[in-house]
């Protein structure tokens, strides 16, 4: 059968960076996110015994990705009981590998094409506990709305799931795209160092208390004490790349002059934080009144190359529309 899927890539603002167990890629720490409405993957999956092989078709994605593409295929073709190869093709409408996290949209689209193509039928959470597997943050674009990815201690118990709908809070991520250049160290490869940062186990010790505090202020949308704790969160994140062994800079000219602008803004009043991932892109945060008056202001901007404004959007699902 052929199945297609289509999943947001998400924003994390507590951030997973680390792993206590690589294998299951289970996380140091919980974190929060949400789904960037924006931001779309599509992905077909067709098991067939017309396929000798596996074939994938990333159009302009790492092809590095396609080795763990068939790992990932091998464990839904374990769940179904099945040996038949598979052809994947997948798109996405943004930039990949410059910091939008086109991997959890990537596993998490590849995880429900997937299982529902193999003729099985999993819950959410262990839709989000077997995307996890493929790629960390792909668990948190299972569900839609404000995610939590619980710090589990066993694989079992290491899912995201929805704490707020997506319409509970109105907040607006406008990403500024400032290089299609994609990382030289891919994430995977980058979270093997995090423990080699002599701050990484003070980090550690504060990340439960974080998460509790950015879930009440959510809740209660107090937006500046979230975007201050967000940017705090963001640069943490990145000391850790900065002091880690190999030391990792992801960020570009473009990232640090939008990181000095945006404390600028601030100063003159507009309420604007930012945060950035694992790569040159960055991720303005606002209220959605807001919204007009950032774009107005980055379209000045030579070094801002393109803008995608995204709200809270909802989990990975199934589409009609097939690739192929
Ligand atoms: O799931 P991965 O291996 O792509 O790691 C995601 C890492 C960050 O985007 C930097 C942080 C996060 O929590 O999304």
């Amino acid at each position: 059968m052929k199945v297609t899927a289509i999943a947001h890539p998400n924003l994390a603002f507590i951030k997973y960076w680390g792993r206590k167990d690589e294998v299951l890629r289970l996380p140091t720490n919980g974190s929060i996110s949400i789904n960037l409405s924006g931001c779309t993957t599509k992905t077909t999956v067709e098991f067939s015994d017309r396929y000798s092989s596996d074939s994938v078709n990333l159009k302009d994605q790492h092809s590095s990705e396609v080795e763990r593409i068939v790992k990932h295929l091998d464990r839904i073709r374990i769940l179904a009981g099945i040996t038949l190869k598979a052809k994947v093709v997948s798109e996405n409408n943004f930039p990949s590998g410059t910091g939008l996290s086109s991997s959890s949209s990537g596993f998490a689209a590849l995880t429900v094409a997937g299982v529902s193509a193999a003729g099985i039928s999993l819950s959410e959470k262990e839709l989000s506990i077997l995307a996890r597997q493929g790629s960390g943050s792909a668990c948190r674009s299972i569900p839609g709305g404000y995610v939590e990815w619980i710090n589990g201690a066993t694989s079992e118990e290491s899912y995201a799931t929805s704490i707020f709908g997506a319409e509970h809070w109105n907040i607006v991520d406008i990403v500024a795209v400032v290089s299609t250049e994609k990382k030289d160290v891919p994430t995977s490869q980058g979270q093997l160092s995090a423990q080699t940062s002599p701050f990484f186990e003070i980090r550690a010790t504060r990340m439960a208390k974080k998460i509790l505090l950015v879930k009440q202020l959510i809740k209660e949308k107090k937006f500046s004490e979230f975007g201050e704790l967000i940017e705090a969160e963001a640069l943490e994140m990145h000391a850790i790349m900065l002091t880690s062994t190999p030391s990792l800079v992801y960020w570009s000219q473009g990232t640090l002059l939008l990181i000095k602008l945006v404390k600028k803004w601030r100063n003159e009043g507009l309420g604007v934080y930012f945060t950035v991932n694992t790569g040159q892109d960055i991720h303005l945060i606002c209220e959605a009144h807001n919204v007009d008056k950032i774009k107005q202001k980055l379209l000045e901007i030579p070094e801002v190359i393109k803008i995608i404004v995204n709200t809270p959007a909802e989990g990975a699902h199934v589409t009609e529309e097939h690739l192929f």
